[in-house]
């Protein structure tokens, strides 16, 4: 496996999706390094009990103070990050309409759900470039492709910008071996999102996709898996429709 005894620095891997996500490169066989507000202790226990490798820092990812303490400590700890997933990001949550909005609400989502990409694909590059080889994902949202229920127009922004990044980003760093990609999943149980909306709001999501069962977050460490992969060397500044064909994009 080509990513065996590589470093990956997985955001927001306390739980949910990102979680999963360390979970699967490290079986994989990456080092991984979960960077989140709240303790990753049982994450990095189950990695450990695994036979994996796993460190967790305590970070808020819009801060660009603690994103580089948080890059610094996990290339001292581990070695240079060449996987970098941007997975941290706040639900619509509440749904708030733009009549409703706060400036302080739109700024906050920004600072977690994009500035955080920019803070940490900034402080990664510079090693990253230098090691020839690279793997950067970026957590966009079904949302931005879809009609969605009111209330998200602070969120489906940021996730739309997360994939502009990706894009942006994938032609500035071809040259290093490094491709940048985004991911477009529809909802997934996790406890961000059965906090928006529970039950009933997976439930309803299933009428809009083509595959009749909820999206676990395994499903989206499956393709970030895929895209960290040499067989994936040659995708990049793509958006990737993980949705269960609740959306067509051409
Ligand atoms: N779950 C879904 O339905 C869904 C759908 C599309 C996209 N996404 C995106 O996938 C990503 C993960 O979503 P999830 O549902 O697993 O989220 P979640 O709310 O279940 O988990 C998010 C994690 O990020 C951490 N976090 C939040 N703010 C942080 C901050 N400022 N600094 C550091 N860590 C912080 C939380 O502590 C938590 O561990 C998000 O970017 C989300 O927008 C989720």
């Amino acid at each position: 496996m080509a990513i065996t005894g590589k470093v990956a620095l997985i955001t927001g891997a306390a739980s949910g999706i990102g979680r999963a996500v360390a979970i699967r490169l490290a079986a994989d066989g990456a080092k991984v390094a979960i960077v989140d507000l709240a303790p990753a202790d049982d994450v990095v226990a189950e990695i450990t009990a695994n036979g994996g490798t796993a460190r967790g820092y305590r970070a808020d990812v819009s801060n660009e103070e603690q994103v580089q303490k948080a890059v610094a400590q996990t290339e001292t700890d581990l070695g240079t990050v060449q996987i970098l997933i941007n997975n941290a990001g706040l639900h619509p949550d509440p749904p708030t309409k733009i009549m409703d909005m706060s400036t302080a609400l739109w700024h906050k989502t920004f600072a977690v759900d994009l500035d955080s990409m920019f803070f940490f694909t900034r402080a990664v590059l510079p090693a990253m470039t230098r090691s020839g080889w690279g793997r950067i994902v970026n957590l966009s949202s079904a949302s931005v492709y879809a009609v969605t229920p009111p209330g998200g127009a602070h969120y489906v922004s940021a996730k739309a910008a997360a994939g502009g990044l990706a894009t942006a980003l994938a032609v500035e760093v071809a040259d290093y071996g490094i491709t940048a990609n985004a991911i477009a999943p529809t909802t997934v149980r996790t406890p961000g999102a059965l906090h928006l909306g529970g039950d009933a709001m997976l439930e309803a999501v299933l009428a809009t996709q083509a595959i009749k069962r909820v999206m676990e977050p395994s499903d989206i460490a499956g393709v970030v898996s895929f895209l960290a992969s040499d067989d994936a060397a040659m995708i990049t500044g793509q958006v990737i429709h993980a949705d269960a064909g609740s959306t067509r994009v051409n």
